[in-house]
C-alpha cells in the first residue's frame, strides 16, 4: 500500500464483490484516520523434511512460502477486536478484557493469540481489521498458524510486541495448544515467524536453535500439490501418534534414563531395545529416529548441491510416513507417484501432518509446467479428485507490510 488513504490493499484472492462489501464496512474508520491504517502479513509454510519430529524434540526443515494471509487494520483506542473476512464478509469480534471460551470458529485463533500474548505479559490493544488470505485452508499449509502470527502482529504496539520472532512463535503455539486445543509442535509457528526469502529454516526443536538454509533456487523451484482430499481423522490420529511416541519414551526410559524424548534415541539404541516395544510402536519410533537423521542429511546435501541425495531423503521420508508412521493416504501416495515419474522432478513427498493435504516437490527450473500438466491430467483419473498445483517461493516470515 503506497499511501495511508489508499485502499488498494494487496489482498490477492477473494471474491471482488465480497471484498468491496467488507471494505465498505471498515472504510469509515480508515477515512477518519487514514494514516493509522496498517497491513500485517503472515505466510503459509511447507515442510521440506522432518515430519512428526517437532513434538519429539527433533529437527525440522520447513520454509515460509509466498501464499500468505493479510490483515488490513486500524488500531483502536479501545479493547475491542473486530475482523471482517474479505472473502465472505463474515464478522468475528471479541473483547480483550473478556476473552471467553473458544467458539469453534476462525476467530478462536485471534482470541487465543490475544489470550496467550496477555499470559506472556505482552500488552495488547483493540483494532478493526479486514482479513484476506491466499493460503488454502485444510490443505496442510498452516493457515491457522498464519492467523495466529498475523494476529500477534495486529494486536500489539509496536507491531510484533517488541519481542523476538521465536518468542512470538512460542506464544502462538501456546495459543493453539492451550486455547484452540490442538496439541501441535512448534514447527509451523516458527517457520511462519522466522522464515527468510529464498531459504528454508533448520530448527532444533529441543534447543530452539535455528538457522536459515539456502535453497538451490537457481536450479530448481518448490512446487506444492494439493490432493484436494479432506484430512480425514486428522486431529485424532495426530494426537494418537503423539501419545504413542510419549508412551514409547516412558518405556525406553526404563532401559536408559537418559532418554527424555525420541530425539535421544539413535537407530542402534532403538534396535537394541526393540523387544520392549509393541511392533506398531516400534515402527512409529523407527520413523522418528530415522527422520531426524534425514533432516540433517538433507541440509548437508543442499549445502553440497547434491540434489540426488535430497531426492533419496524425500523418497525415504515419504515411504517411512506411509509404511512406518501410518499417516499418508492413497491420494498423497498417488500424487507423489505422479510427481516422481515426471522428468525434471528431483524430490517429492507428502508434507505436514498427513491424512490428506499437500505434497512438496523440488523441481528443475523449466519443468514446473510439465509437473502441473502431469498432475492435472493423471491425478483426477486415479482419485476422482481435483488437484491444485502451486509453484511457490520461500518467503520472509510474518511482519508489518505497510503502515507504521
Ligand atoms: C502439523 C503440526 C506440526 C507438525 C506437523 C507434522 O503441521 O502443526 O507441529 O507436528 O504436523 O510434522
Amino acid at each position: 500500500m503506497s499511501g495511508g488513504h489508499e485502499w488498494a490493499i494487496p489482498v490477492a484472492g477473494g471474491d471482488p464483490d465480497a471484498l468491496r462489501v467488507a471494505l465498505a464496512q471498515v472504510e469509515p474508520l480508515a477515512r477518519r484516520d487514514p494514516g493509522a491504517i496498517r497491513v500485517v502479513r503472515a505466510p503459509g509454510r511447507v515442510n521440506l523434511i522432518g515430519e512428526h519430529t517437532d513434538y519429539n524434540d527433533g529437527f525440522v526443515l520447513p520454509a515460509a512460502i509466498d501464499l500468505d494471509l493479510r490483515i488490513a487494520l486500524v488500531p483502536a483506542g479501545d479493547r475491542r477486536v473486530e475482523i471482517v473476512l474479505a472473502e465472505s464478509g463474515e464478522r468475528g469480534a471479541f473483547d480483550l478484557d473478556a476473552i471467553g471460551a473458544r467458539t469453534g470458529t476462525w476467530i478462536d485463533y485471534v482470541a487465543g493469540t490475544a489470550w496467550a500474548l496477555a499470559e506472556a505479559g505482552v500488552p495488547t490493544r483493540g483494532f478493526r481489521g479486514l482479513l484476506s488470505s491466499t493460503i488454502p485452508t485444510s490443505a496442510g499449509l498452516s493457515s491457522s498458524a498464519a492467523i495466529e502470527l498475523a494476529s500477534a502482529w495486529a494486536l500489539t504496539e509496536p507491531p510484533g510486541g517488541g519481542v523476538d520472532g521465536m518468542t512470538l512463535a512460542r506464544i502462538c503455539q501456546r495459543a493453539e495448544n492451550a486455547y484452540v486445543g490442538v496439541n501441535c509442535g512448534l514447527m509451523d509457528q516458527a517457520a511462519e515467524s522466522l522464515g527468510t526469502a529464498g531459504r528454508a529454516l533448520l530448527l532444533d526443536c529441543r534447543t530452539l536453535d535455528w538457522r536459515p538454509v539456502p535453497l538451490p533456487l537457481d536450479r530448481c523451484r518448490l512446487v506444492v500439490c494439493d490432493t484436494g482430499s479432506p484430512r480425514r481423522l486428522g486431529a485424532s490420529q495426530y494426537n494418537a501418534r503423539r501419545a504413542q511416541c510419549e508412551a514409547a519414551v516412558a518405556v525406553l526410559a526404563t532401559a536408559d534414563p537418559s532418554i527424555r524424548a525420541l530425539r535421544d534415541v539413535s537407530p542402534g539404541m532403538l534396535a537394541s531395545i526393540r523387544s520392549r516395544l509393541e511392533e506398531e510402536t516400534y515402527r512409529r519410533c523407527e520413523h522418528v529416529v530415522r527422520e531426524n537423521e534425514r533432516v540433517l542429511e538433507t541440509v548437508a546435501a543442499l549445502g553440497a548441491g547434491d540434489l540426488e541425495t535430497v531426492g533419496r531423503c524425500f523418497a525415504e521420508s515419504h515411504a517411512s510416513l506411509r509404511d512406518l508412521y501410518g499417516v499418508s493416504s492413497p491420494e498423497l501416495d498417488a500424487m507423489v507417484e505422479i510427481a516422481t515419474s515426471t522428468p525434471g522432478v528431483l524430490a517429492s513427498r507428502m508434507t505436514g501432518a498427513g491424512f490428506g493435504g499437500c505434497t512438496v516437490s523440488l523441481v528443475e527450473r523449466g519443468a514446473e509446467e510439465r509437473l502441473r500438466d502431469a498432475v492435472l491430467s493423471a491425478y483426477p483419473h486415479r482419485t476422482g479428485l481435483t488437484p491444485r498445483v502451486f509453484v511457490v517461493d520461500a518467503a520472509d516470515g510474518a511482519g508489518l507490510l505497510a503502515g507504521t
